[in-house]
């Protein structure tokens, strides 16, 4: 059964740990995630971007496809399938199809505007029992094509949002999406900080975990982060292990064309890193 993130990252930001969201893409990943969380008795959160959404061809078959593997894969981890980065109408579609979670990134609207929406979203949620995510502040880098600037969020409109009763608050803190470059500036600890301040026992959301180093993770935890998004680092361990099976020509030999063979070493490989990232988080028995 799917469940709202809400307890899983109360529990979190209590116990000092966070629940990674992983973002999928595809059956292999749904599969490597589940099964990784399931045998690191570790809570879960399964990420779909609206691009990727789409891609899986729209909400209703992710459900479907998700309640079916918690079924016959015998899940019984906490699992939250949230929509990320949603839009207002994207999140009414999610909400509509079986989603247990949702966010809505209004990020990009003037901070009123964001409210407005985002309480509509607040109270539709707390009707049936699904969590909620709110963005304030946009994450830098580039996802689905849309580009944000990595700025650090006003604590004062983190605490205008948190007060409308979210579940989970994303703040731009300058996290980026995808890799980081050379420059970085590192996270901004002390906007992590002040929002915590002003937001209290909020749980608060870090973006962009791909190529954060192990000490900003640790860090940024210590200061309320409960939940972890990772969507990159799983597509380049992907593409590294099955780039690997090609060009050591295993593709051409035998029954090594099979796509249950020629996609293993990448399903593999997403397992591998889930694994990693859940060890670093702390959320490891913590189902
Ligand atoms: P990365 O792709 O940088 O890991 O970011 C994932 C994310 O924040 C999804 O919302």
């Amino acid at each position: 059964m799917l469940v709202s993130a809400k307890e899983m990252l109360n529990k979190a930001r209590e116990g000092k740990y966070a629940v990674g969201q992983f973002n999928i893409n595809n059956l292999e990943w749904t599969k490597a995630i589940l099964l990784t969380a399931q045998e690191n008795n570790s809570p879960v959160i399964l990420g779909v971007s609206e691009g990727a959404g789409k891609y899986m061809c729209g909400y209703k078959t992710v459900v479907g496809m998700v309640k079916g593997m918690l079924e016959e894969l015998n899940i019984t981890v906490p699992v939250a399938l949230h929509l990320d980065h949603g839009s207002f109408e994207g999140a009414k579609k999610c909400i509509e199809a079986g989603f247990s979670s949702v966010m809505f990134d209004g990020s990009h609207y003037p901070i009123e505007e964001n409210i407005a929406k985002t309480k509509e979203l607040v109270a539709t949620c707390n009707n049936l029992g699904l969590s909620l995510e709110a963005e304030v502040g946009s994450i830098g880098g580039e996802e689905d094509g849309v580009i944000g600037a990595g700025e650090c969020a006003d604590p004062d409109e983190c605490k205008q949002i948190a007060d409308l009763g979210v579940t989970m608050l994303a703040a731009g803190i300058g996290n980026i999406h995808g890799k980081y470059p050379e420059n970085w500036a590192g996270l901004s600890f002390e906007t992590l900080e002040a929002v915590k301040a002003k937001v209290g026992d909020m749980p608060l959301v870090l973006h962009g975990g791909t190529g954060i180093p192990e000490d900003m993770i640790k860090k940024a935890i210590s200061l309320g982060v409960a939940k972890i998004n990772v969507n990159t680092e799983c597509q380049l361990s992907f593409q590294a292990a099955t780039r690997k099976y090609i060009e050591e020509g295993k593709d051409q030999q035998g029954k090594g064309f099979d796509p249950r063979k020629l996609l293993a070493p990448g399903f593999e490989a997403i397992k591998a890193t889930v694994k990693e990232k859940m060890e670093l988080f702390g959320s490891i028995n913590k189902a």
